[in-house]
């Protein structure tokens, strides 16, 4: 239904290579987490599986930032930098704020779970939308396939680890993107309530000031005045 809206997103070489970057940025902070995740869990099947896919992660980095490289270089120099629109269609979202020090293994397999399927269903959104930009839509599907094993895996080992609190942990994971997601849209109403706010302030507030300001300028002597003795200063304190 949105794929209109996503090829119009990606059909700004500027703004594609300014994503490519911060989705670069994403990857390789994921890939970071899930390394200390890896030394973290007691488990050596999760530890084998977290290094794995720590260096898938940072591999992505290297293809979007590559790629971000290649558009802004065949761009012209001062081409302008438009708004990347993330909160329409962003990155591997999810990896950003993964918190595996509060995560037992369990709630951290449903949590990567949900974020690794939100992120290839994104992804395979992006391929079609690139149609007229092989090059990147390719840089997708090849990472599309190691989004699915991680979405996969995920699964796989939370039904190991804990089968029968699996729909359990599925939920509160689903609740605490939910959550996050209610956030980030309440900072962005924020923020665009501040602006509003602060510009009103400036075409309201400030007028009757400048012009008391003004008045009053009217009526002090111009350039430098003598003081009279008994008003100068006798010490600095
Ligand atoms: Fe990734
Ligand atoms: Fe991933």
């Amino acid at each position: 239904m949105f794929l209109p809206l996503h090829r119009w997103i990606w059909s700004d070489k500027q703004r594609s290579a300014r994503k490519l970057f911060s989705f670069a940025e994403t990857e390789a902070d994921g890939g970071r987490d899930l390394v200390r995740a890896a030394e973290l869990t007691d488990d050596p099947t999760l530890r084998r599986l977290y290094v794995r896919h720590a260096l898938d992660e940072d591999r992505h980095a290297q293809l979007f930032r590559a790629r971000g490289s290649a558009l802004l270089r065949a761009l012209p120099a001062r081409a302008a930098t438009p708004f990347q629109l993330n909160w329409v269609s962003p990155g591997e979202r999810g990896l950003d704020d993964l918190h595996v020090h509060a995560e037992t293994d369990a709630s951290l397999l449903a949590f990567l779970h949900l974020s690794e399927k939100s992120a290839a269903g994104h992804f395979a959104t992006y391929v079609d939308a690139l149609k007229d930009d092989p090059a990147t839509s390719a840089v997708f599907r090849e990472i599309l396939k190691d989004e699915s094993f991680h979405m996969s895996y995920t699964l796989a080992q939370l039904t190991r680890v804990a089968p029968e609190r699996r729909r359990l942990l599925l939920w509160k994971a689903r609740l605490g993107r939910l959550w996050k997601t209610y956030l980030r849209l309440m900072s962005a109403i924020a923020g665009v309530m501040g602006s509003i706010i602060l510009t009103l302030q400036y075409f309201v507030l400030l007028p009757p000031f400048a012009f008391i300001a003004k008045r009053a300028a009217r009526h002090e002597p111009e350039g430098w005045t003598p003081v009279p003795p008994e008003r100068s200063l006798k010490s600095q304190y």
